[in-house]
């Protein structure tokens, strides 16, 4: 299956004189993100990030569902700029990554790194920490569901990463449906993006600090299948305050292909967190999952349209901020400014139109 991005015109405007002197016509606000990006400045990065991920997925599943959460986490907080994957913030105090919402249960940091390497390889810093991880959120959807989209590409790396934004933009598991509504409205994502995007909860895994608490409440109120509950409590320490490593796969029924059964659980009283089970329960969204539920198709050329659009939240373009070379940290000021005037100067071959 495959589903277009719709690149659309590009966000910067290079107009090129004859001797090569350049005039940029930055076009800031309307800048966007273009498929093919790289096509001329890298022209292996797609395929270079694509082999990296296939082989860490051949090695551990859980990649895949890893990576797609990880670019969910980056859009949600200072738009899709890579600012998730930073392990210091420039400006003092704790990163994204120590939220709560994301420390311990992120993964896929690794594989970021192996593919930014492989691609730094073949085109030194060319290619932003913020592609790298939508084109690996896009191959993971690829590997677990046979499901293509281009991805729209040509994001800059931003240079703060603050916890208390991570704490205040990233949804609980004890969302509500107003809650979640809310969240997701304020990145500019529809009510029914929100339901399909949460179907990518068909893969992967959960801690019991993130589904035991309000499971308690929602068997008391019978949206819980005793059964599962009881399952799901054997897993965990009786003090749900306590810290386990304790996982459980998210959809009990075929928890490592991305298909449309998550849908298909949540009326029998089978969603794991309570966030998951508002969707059947208020009558603005449950119309939206039992259409998913009853026809994969629909859900999935949805899912891939709406994971663009993710990708699209506040991204960075052009020539701010920078293109990091060590997706973990930022580019130390003294080069990264000298970089920009360097690509206000020579601008990269595909932003250079040649006659
Ligand atoms: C609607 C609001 C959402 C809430 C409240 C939510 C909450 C959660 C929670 C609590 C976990 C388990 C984390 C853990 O303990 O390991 C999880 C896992 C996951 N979420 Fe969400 N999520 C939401 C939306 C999304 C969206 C929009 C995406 C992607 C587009 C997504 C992708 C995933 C994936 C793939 C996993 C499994 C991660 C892994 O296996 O490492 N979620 N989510
Ligand atoms: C890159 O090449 C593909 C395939 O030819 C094309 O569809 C896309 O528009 C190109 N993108 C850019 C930005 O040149
Ligand atoms: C394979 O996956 C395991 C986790 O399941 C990880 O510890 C190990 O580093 C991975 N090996 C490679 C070569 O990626
Ligand atoms: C992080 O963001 C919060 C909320 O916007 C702000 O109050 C705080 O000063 C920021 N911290 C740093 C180190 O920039
Ligand atoms: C669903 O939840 C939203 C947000 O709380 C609320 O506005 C709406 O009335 C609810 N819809 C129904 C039918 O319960
Ligand atoms: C949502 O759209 C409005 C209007 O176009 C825009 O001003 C705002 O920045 C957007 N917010 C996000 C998070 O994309
Ligand atoms: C469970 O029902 C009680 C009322 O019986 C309500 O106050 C509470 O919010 C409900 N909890 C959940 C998690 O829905
Ligand atoms: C974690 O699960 C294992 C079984 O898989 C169990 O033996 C152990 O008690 C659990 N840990 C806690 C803290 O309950
Ligand atoms: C399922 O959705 C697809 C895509 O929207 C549509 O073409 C198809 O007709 C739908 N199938 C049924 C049985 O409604
Ligand atoms: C990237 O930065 C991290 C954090 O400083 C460091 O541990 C790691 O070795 C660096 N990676 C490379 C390839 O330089």
């Amino acid at each position: 299956m495959r589903t277009s991005g719709g690149g659309g015109f590009g966000g910067l405007q290079v107009a090129c004189v004859v001797g090569a002197l350049c005039l940029l016509l930055p076009t800031a606000s309307r800048a966007q993100l273009q498929v093919g990006f790289y096509n001329t400045s890298c022209p292996n990065a797609e395929a270079l990030v694509r082999q990296v991920v296939t082989a860490a997925f051949a090695n551990n599943s859980g990649v895949a569902p890893g990576l797609i959460r990880l670019h969910f986490h980056d859009c949600f907080v200072r738009g899709c700029d890579a600012s998730v994957l930073l392990s210091v913030n420039p400006a003092g105090g704790k990163t994204e990554r120590e939220s709560p919402a994301n420390d311990p249960s992120l993964r896929g940091f690794d594989v970021i790194d192996a593919a930014k390497a492989a691609v730094e390889r073949s085109c030194p810093r060319t290619v932003s920490c913020a592609d790298v991880l939508a084109f690996a959120a896009r191959d993971s959807v690829t590997l677990t569901g046979n499901l293509f989209y281009d991805v729209p590409a040509g994001r800059r790396d931003g240079r703060v990463s603050n916890e208390t934004e991570a704490n205040d933009n990233l949804l609980g598991p004890d969302s509500t449906a107003e809650i979640l509504i809310d969240g997701f409205g304020k990145k500019n994502l529809s009510i029914e993006d929100m339901v399909v995007l949460s179907g990518s909860h068909t893969i992967g895994r959960s801690h019991c600090f993130s589904f035991l608490s309000t499971n308690r409440q929602r068997l008391a109120n019978g949206t819980i299948s005793p059964a599962y509950q009881a399952l799901l409590e054997a897993l965990c320490p009786p003090n749900p305050g306590q810290f386990t490593p304790n996982t459980t796969e998210i959809d009990v029924s075929t928890p490592t292909v991305l298909d449309n059964n998550y849908y298909k659980l949540l009326p029998l009283n089978l969603g794991l967190h309570f966030s998951d089970d508002q969707l059947i329960r208020n009558g603005t969204l449950a119309p939206f999952a039992s259409a998913f539920a009853a026809n994969e198709t629909l859900w999935k050329d949805k899912f891939a349209a709406a994971m663009i659009k993710m990708g699209n939240i506040e991204v960075k373009t052009g020539t701010t901020d920078e293109i990091r070379l060590n997706c973990s940290v930022v580019n130390p000021s003294s080069s990264s400014s000298t970089a920009g005037v360097i690509e206000m100067l020579f601008p990269a071959a595909d932003e250079v139109v040649t006659s």
